[in-house]
């Protein structure tokens, strides 16, 4: 079997309500339409590798309840395989996603079956060629065992900190390459970030770089910013119809990780992602709207 995408991350229903704005504190809003979908960081990345001709594998928790039940019908369907999905008593998670006209979101995540995900779970398989992938909506402790034991057998690591939290030192040495948005970014490194600006972008990520040799800075319509020892890689943005920019950056994340697995080139895979990304976009949902090899491919042959 060749490369692995193995991805240890949460794996939640999405309640979408679509409203004209966001509302605010103490404030109630009529919006237009609630809809339900698959979702979940760890989830929507392993999907959109898999989507994306990847050999993934998903390790994660899904509670007992109906939400579970869609899950995992959901999950079968793509044809991922479920025997390092774990069922646990209780709750799925569960996220409340607001949608507004410009395709932007505000997301509330409940953790339930996730945040039982342990260290004994992320006991899997893994080879030297395999690229590991994790989020920060399961216990840091388990993505810190999952990437240990990934480093010790010289498997690439990829963490998205999102949602973003202060990273233990530890956790910081095992991190191959590390992914982040702009707000992310902004919390880590304790500097405000100008999106339009790459120079600002790469200033603020050279603050992660003492630990962790390539930060990735996804910059939603600004494309994405890489950091790599010195070098600084910019992938300018590309115009869509945004429609709803849920798991756009998990799009990134998982096509990133398909195409390094593969054997590209940083640089080409980061074209790839943002590509990816952009058509994520353009969709409703999140694990749903990841795009295909094939989709991909079409658009970047037309630029
Ligand atoms: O990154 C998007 C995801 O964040 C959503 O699918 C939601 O489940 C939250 O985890
Ligand atoms: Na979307």
């Amino acid at each position: 079997a060749g490369p692995r995408v193995v991805v240890a991350g949460s794996i939640n229903m999405d309640i979408v309500l679509s409203a004209h704005r966001h509302p605010l504190p103490g404030e109630t809003i009529s919006g237009q339409r609630v809809q339900f979908f698959a979702g979940g960081k760890g989830a929507n990345q392993a999907i959109a590798a898999h989507r994306l001709g990847a050999a993934a594998q998903l390790v994660g928790r899904i509670g007992d309840d109906l939400f579970g039940r869609d899950l995992r019908n959901f999950l079968v369907g793509e044809g991922l395989a479920f025997d390092q999905i774990y069922p646990s008593k209780g709750a799925s998670g569960t996220a409340l996603i607001v949608v507004v006209p410009t395709g932007e979101n505000t997301i509330v995540v409940v953790p339930g079956a996730n945040g039982q995900l342990s260290a004994a779970d992320v006991e899997v398989e893994i080879h030297p060629d395999d690229v590991l992938i994790s989020q920060l909506e399961i216990p840091i402790a388990t993505v810190t065992h999952f990437f240990g034991r990934g480093r010790s057998v010289g498997a690439r690591t990829l963490l998205n900190a999102a949602p973003a939290q202060l990273l233990p030192a530890e956790l910081l040495l095992l991190i191959d390459i590390l992914i982040v948005n702009e707000t992310e970014l902004a919390i880590l490194s304790g500097r405000t970030v100008q999106p339009d600006s790459p120079q600002s972008v790469a200033a603020a990520a050279q603050l992660l770089q003492r630990a962790i040799e390539t930060v990735v800075v996804t910059l939603g319509a600004h494309g994405a910013v890489a950091c790599r020892g010195t070098d600084l890689l910019v992938v300018p943005g590309r115009r869509v119809q945004a429609i709803d920019a849920t798991g756009a950056g998990d799009c990134f994340v998982g096509a990133l990780a398909a195409r390094l697995a593969a054997g590209e080139a940083l640089e080409q895979a980061l074209g790839f992602a943002n590509v990816a990304a952009s058509l994520c976009v353009e969709r409703p949902g999140a694990a749903g709207a990841m795009p295909t090899l094939g989709q991909v491919q079409a658009v970047l042959q037309i630029k």
